[in-house]
């Protein structure tokens, strides 16, 4: 499972590897019309392996490192062979880049014919029914919601796609675009007075008649799983899936093939109901009363837990926490609701859809820790509670996603192809494979076209103390600020927790004021994603702390980015309900918990996080990890072993030196072995 797959001629017509061969050689077409385009034969290998299994219809893991440009490797064959394509993405932003630039580029440059379409979730288009409501009732509670949704009912008139990316002047978070979004629960469907003119039928439309279509993970599994914005009805006529970031798909889906309820649906629900039943049936009940007793429920379900936030499993929770008898009343309560409900649904058509929301909302509380019909099925899921501020969510995630994504993957036969620059923990495939269910399918990885040996330092400093203890994070920063200087900024400094984040800043700021350092910070939080590299990117000597989301599919080539410090080995944290379950599992089977999945885990993050700063021949740069655990456990060899081969120091001397020369000689020398 390792290695560059062998020139096959199986492929059905024989000439897709000539093909593939031009288009990435020198005198190709790509090499014509993009400045700084080199052949690079993992690329070109892998785009044959895709062309060979598209062909083919087959499946294929297609691995090659970070910033080797899989992305035009599986773009080429996708558009000229692939037939109707999905191609679903990690995120958002990613997605936007592959059909703002990616997608075009490699279109134009083919003069491929096809048709191109953009896909998100439901919860990211404008609904006019909401909106409309929301500008006649006027539920705004705050200042800075009346102005957005003047903005938006601006937008509303201009926009063709009605996709909130578009308006960047509400914030992501604002909240006033629940109001203005539908859910499937809210969506008048067929009966919407708006059903012509909506943003999300015509995207629908557009994805069903588009040879090419991108989406994002998270609405490829809540689809199929829910199916509800259109990837559901997509895929039966799709011949081809390529799934990019795919390592972070057994996360994804184990999200969406479990089922999770919030007693914030339960609380909207019944703001809904008290307002269509005054409007549409005001004799029918006295609907402040009926809901009063469920609103409480849900309420008092949310105060079993005094913490701030937490994530208990069931069998964590005591039998005694006033949480089961809170979960008992909201059952009983949601029953009355019904019963009401159920005589006064012919009254008016929102009323009707209340009723269907509050049977699917019971349906799901009751199942959440109901007997399973099958006895044996009973350890297969994890019932586990987590409260935020002021809402609790009841989840049943599966403890394994691998069959329910096989029974997916049955049927039409089609190409389905994952990529990712960390599938394999060292060529292994094993970890990946088995949480989705991909056995026997074939694997492979091709070496990075970079020299990271000489375009680069890993460097773990010495006298780290203990990552638990409390100056930890104190000395990460003592350690990294003389790096910070040398490199004359042009930094990521990657931390595992938000915690971690803020509390770097605070102090970097505070030292870069002292010691007169003008290195511009951003911090993650302060803007969005997308316009804080952008600002980055612009500065050419910036420092940026991020945590996980900064980790993945960032790509800043060049000098603007030479030095990712990483604060801590990315291990998830212990206490998470569905990990502890699986680690129990794996444990029962006879394996090792820590060895076969946290530690895997771990290295596909961390080889994400250090990706990041060689992206190009001529890149190079510093990558530091400051945890000593790197050197001092027995398991750090596997870590530092799977990660890109730079060449390998513990002095900080040879990492200001590196720095030293490459400010002096334009084209610096390699770093010296140690
Ligand atoms: N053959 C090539 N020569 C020069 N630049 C290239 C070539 N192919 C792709 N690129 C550029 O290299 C950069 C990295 O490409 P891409 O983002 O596809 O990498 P990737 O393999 O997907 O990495 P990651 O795993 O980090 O997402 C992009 O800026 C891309 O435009
Ligand atoms: S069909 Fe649904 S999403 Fe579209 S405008 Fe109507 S309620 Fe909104
Ligand atoms: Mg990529």
């Amino acid at each position: 499972m390792t290695d560059i797959p062998p020139l096959s001629t199986d492929t059905k017509d024989g000439l897709h590897h000539q093909d593939v061969e031009h288009i990435f050689g020198f005198d190709g077409p790509l090499s014509a019309a993009l400045p700084g385009y080199r052949p690079r034969q993992a690329q070109t290998e892998m785009a044959k392996a895709i062309s060979d299994a598209i062909a083919g219809q087959k499946t294929l893991l297609a691995e090659a490192g970070t910033g080797t440009g899989k992305t035009y490797a599986y773009l080429v064959p996708a558009l000229l062979w692939g037939g109707k394509v999905i191609v679903s993405t990690g995120t958002k932003n990613l997605q936007d880049q592959l059909f703002q630039r990616d997608i075009p580029t490699i279109k134009k440059i083919l003069k491929a014919p096809v048709s191109v379409a953009l896909l998100k979730g439901r919860s990211n288009y404008l609904c006019h029914y909401h909106l409309e409501r929301t500008q006649q009732n006027g539920r705004l509670t705050s200042r800075e919601d009346v102005g957005y949704l003047r903005d938006i009912s601006r937008f509303i008139k201009t926009t063709m796609t009605g996709d909130k990316s578009e308006l960047s002047r509400v914030p992501e978070t604002a909240s006033v675009w629940s109001l203005v979004t539908s859910t499937k629960d809210t969506c008048m469907g067929t009966e919407c007075q708006y059903y012509q003119d909506c943003f999300v039928m015509k995207a629908r439309k557009e994805a069903q008649q588009a040879d090419v279509v991108v989406v994002n993970h998270h609405l490829f599994f809540a689809d199929v799983a829910l199916k509800d914005t259109g990837v559901a009805e997509l895929l039966p006529s799709a011949n081809t899936v390529i799934f990019d970031e795919a390592h972070q798909l057994p996360e994804t889906a184990t999200l969406f093939f479990g089922d999770t309820v919030s007693t914030s649906q339960v609380l909207e629900l019944c703001r809904d109901v008290h307002a269509e039943g005054l409007s549409h049936a005001r004799d029918g009940a006295e609907w402040s009363k009926l809901v009063a007793p469920v609103e409480k429920a849900a309420r008092d379900l949310r105060l079993a837990f005094p913490q701030d936030i937490v994530r208990l499993s069931i069998d964590q929770i005591a039998a005694s926490s006033p949480f089961f008898e809170a979960l008992d009343t909201l059952k009983d309560s949601m029953s009355e609701l019904i019963a009401v409900l159920e005589k006064q649904a012919e009254r008016a058509e929102t009323l009707e859809q209340c009723r269907a929301r509050a049977i699917m909302l019971q349906d799901q509380i009751d199942d959440w820790n109901a007997e399973p019909k099958d006895a044996a099925k009973a350890g297969d899921y994890v019932l586990w509670v987590e409260a935020f501020s002021v809402s609790l969510q009841l989840h049943r995630t599966p403890l394994s996603i691998a069959p329910i994504f096989n029974k997916q993957r049955e049927g039409v036969p089609r190409a389905w192809i994952f990529t990712s620059a960390t599938m394999a923990v060292k060529n292994d495939f094993t970890h990946y494979v088995s949480q989705m269910g991909l056995w026997n399918e074939p694997a492979f990885t091709w070496p990075s076209p970079f020299n990271y040996q000489e375009q680069g330092y890993l460097y773990v400093p010495d006298g780290m103390p203990d990552p638990n203890s409390r100056d930890y994070a104190d000395a990460v920063i003592n350690a990294a600020l003389p790096v910070i200087t040398a490199a004359k900024g042009r930094t990521f400094l990657l931390c595992t927790t938000l915690k971690a984040v803020r509390f770097s800043a605070e102090r970097l700021k505070q030292e870069f004021e002292q010691r007169g350092l003008n290195f511009p910070l951003f911090v993650q939080g302060d803007a969005g994603r997308t316009e804080l590299l952008e600002r980055f990117r612009n500065s050419g000597n910036g420092v940026l702390i991020g945590s996980q989301s900064f980790w993945e599919g960032v790509d800043v080539r060049g000098e603007a980015l030479s030095l990712v410090i990483i604060d801590k080995l990315p291990f998830s944290p212990p206490d998470d309900p569905v990990l502890a379950a699986r680690i129990t599992a794996m444990e029962k089977k006879g394996m090792n918990g820590f060895v076969h999945h946290q530690l895997p885990e771990a290295i596909i993050n961390l080889k994400q996080g250090a990706g990041r700063l060689i992206r190009d021949e001529t890149d190079r740069g510093v990558l530091m990890i400051c945890d000593p655990r790197l050197i001092s456990k027995p398991y750090g060899k596997r870590i530092w072993q799977s990660l890109p081969g730079f060449a390998r120091t513990r002095l900080e001397s040879d990492v200001l030196a590196f720095f030293e020369r490459l400010s002096t000689e334009s084209s610096a020398a390699p770093p010296a072995k140690v």
